[in-house]
């Protein structure tokens, strides 16, 4: 990883992790993870630190794992980085927020589901591709996507794949707010400063008992999806899709 692909930056309570690899859409390295992993767990340490951003650029957010390295070096087991940025979205005790402009694809969207506001440019275009690569849905999204979304809304992205945007995602609650993309990393940093102007202990009980009710089946279904997600990234539909976007050509499912 180049030290610059993640960037963090700590100012008045708030800690601010920008993805930083615009030649590669922000796709998301293992090193990237753990770099986010390592930043989720200084900010829940350090009590000067009261809220955490994530953030991409004005242009793009995030376009998923990055393909390339994904293949190179699956995820070993649940203690390799994707899973314990996973666990450390899933877990964070203070307010996590995210800023979301253009392209947020596979983890680019899920991990959305695990932010408490998320503030999104209208060019934010929201998409889980999982089955179109050969995959299932990964950091909880098959049982956090339905539950927000409804079934079959949830059914239509994750079964067709297909991106929906930044207003239809308004609609249904996976944003608070749709603003021009060049403003919504700002927006979401004054909404940062505002909570972290807060009394941290009733934002960080408040949270507790916002999510208690399912923070453990939520971490079950992270397991279960990563067990099956795992396998089938070693079967011939993943080989396809992955040979195929490689190689900047159309997938042929007729074989598998
Ligand atoms: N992994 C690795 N490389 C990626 C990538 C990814 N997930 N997403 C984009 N890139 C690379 C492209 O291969 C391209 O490389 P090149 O310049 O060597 O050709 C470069 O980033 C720019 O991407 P490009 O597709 O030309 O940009 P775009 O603006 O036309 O489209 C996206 C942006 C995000 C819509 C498109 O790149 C995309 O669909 N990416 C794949 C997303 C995906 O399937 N992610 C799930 C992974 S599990």
């Amino acid at each position: 990883m180049s030290s610059n692909d993640i960037l963090s930056h700590a100012e008045a309570g708030v800690m601010t992790i920008t993805l930083n690899r615009l030649d590669r859409k922000n796709s998301i390295t293992s090193a990237m993870y753990g770099a986010m992993a390592d930043a989720l767990a200084t900010a829940q340490a350090d009590p000067a630190l009261r809220v955490v951003v994530l953030q991409g650029h004005e242009t793009v957010f995030c376009a998923g794992n990055d393909i390339g390295d994904f293949l190179n070096q699956p995820p070993a087991d649940m203690e390799s980085p994707v899973f314990r940025f996973l666990r450390g979205i899933a877990t964070f005790p203070k307010p996590l927020l995210a800023a979301v402009c253009g392209p947020a694809v596979g983890i680019g969207t899920t991990m959305l589901f695990h932010c408490d506001l998320v503030y999104a440019g209208d060019n934010a275009a929201f998409s889980l591709p999982f089955v179109n690569l050969g995959l299932c849905p990964e950091a909880a999204s098959s049982m956090l996507v339905p539950q927000m979304l409804g079934y079959h809304r949830a059914a239509e992205a994750l079964l067709l794949g297909e991106p929906f945007m930044a207003e239809a995602a308004l609609e249904v609650g996976l944003v608070n707010r749709v603003v021009p993309p060049t403003e919504a990393n700002g927006v979401a940093q004054s909404v940062a400063r505002k909570l972290a102007a807060k009394p941290i202990s009733a934002l960080v009980e408040t949270k507790r008992l916002m999510k208690k009710g399912q923070q453990q089946r939520v971490l079950e279904q992270i397991v279960e999806e990563g067990q099956s997600f795992a396998r089938m990234l070693r079967e011939p539909a993943a080989k396809e899709a992955f040979g195929a976007f490689m190689e900047k050509r159309k997938p042929d499912f007729s074989k598998v």
